[in-house]
């Protein structure tokens, strides 16, 4: 494994147009395997990733019995959050890409004896959700689906009354020149697809999505805007917080 991978950057970043989804699943395929511990690292050591996974969860607002779409889910790191939260009688549906991926969930499935979590592979460019389910969630994963706009728009729509879309993913801090952004990044994964991400800026492109088919947005940032959470379901206001003390602004809609 290259110092890329080891970096953990490199599919986070890898824009995904016709062949570089094949490269894309190649990547998870050799990570897959030792995912749960490199991605503690991930996006650096000392990141207060689960945390930020347990925030978005509590964001989805969970009731025992309800019904939730893990989006990407990789190997399952959302799955004993989310089943404390919907217990046996609620369901679970982890959708991923990468077939090694979903192995490792479906290890993580058996080895905790659950029977209410099920696996689909599929992109979520083209998955099709089920309909009337109570909640979806994606973590660090919707930033690199170029088609993050449609996947939340189907998602939003397949929701029950009062259904809830959470979104967990990295960005670059907003005051970030763009040099700065290039230098710190490279500092830590010198690959060319960094700038794709950086221009594509995806988690703005997350945002307008979610405002628009969202009504109750609310934005919230991490570790000095290295990270947003953004959930909603129906409703009137839309409001924006950052874990910075010098910012904080909610709006009135
Ligand atoms: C960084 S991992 C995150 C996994 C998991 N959500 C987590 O929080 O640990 C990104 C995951 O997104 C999946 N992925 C990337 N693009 C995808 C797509 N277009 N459709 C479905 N899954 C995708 C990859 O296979 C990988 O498992």
């Amino acid at each position: 494994m290259g110092r890329r991978d080891e970096a953990g950057l490199d599919e986070h970043t890898a824009c995904q147009t016709g062949s570089t989804r094949e490269h894309l699943i190649e990547i998870y395929r050799k990570k897959a395997k030792h995912y749960d511990i490199t991605s503690r690292l991930y996006p650096v050591p000392g990141y207060p990733q689960r945390t930020q996974r347990l925030r978005a969860v509590q964001a989805l607002g969970l009731r025992t019995g309800d019904t939730v779409i893990d989006m990407a889910c990789g190997t399952g790191l959302n799955f004993p959050l989310l089943q404390k939260a919907v217990g046996p009688g609620g369901r679970i549906v982890g959708v991923d890409l990468t077939d090694a991926m979903l192995a490792r969930a479906q290890d993580r499935i058996k080895a905790n004896g659950w029977s209410n979590v099920s696996l689909v592979q599929a992109d979520a460019a083209g998955f099709d959700f089920p309909a009337e389910v109570d909640a979806i969630l994606s973590t660090y994963a919707l930033t690199q689906v170029p088609e993050c706009a449609e996947v939340i728009a189907r998602g939003a729509a397949a929701l029950s009354a009062g259904g809830r879309w959470a979104v967990l993913d990295l960005k670059v801090p907003g005051s970030t020149p763009g040099w700065l952004a290039h230098l710190g990044t490279a500092t830590v994964r010198p690959f060319a697809s960094i700038d794709e991400w950086i221009m594509r800026r995806p988690w703005e492109t997350i945002r307008a999505a979610m405002q628009e088919e969202l009504a109750d947005l609310s934005w919230t940032e991490f570790v000095f805007g290295t990270a947003f959470l953004a959930a909603g379901s129906r409703g009137r206001s839309v409001s924006m917080e950052t874990d910075s003390p010098s910012a904080s602004a909610k709006v009135g809609g």
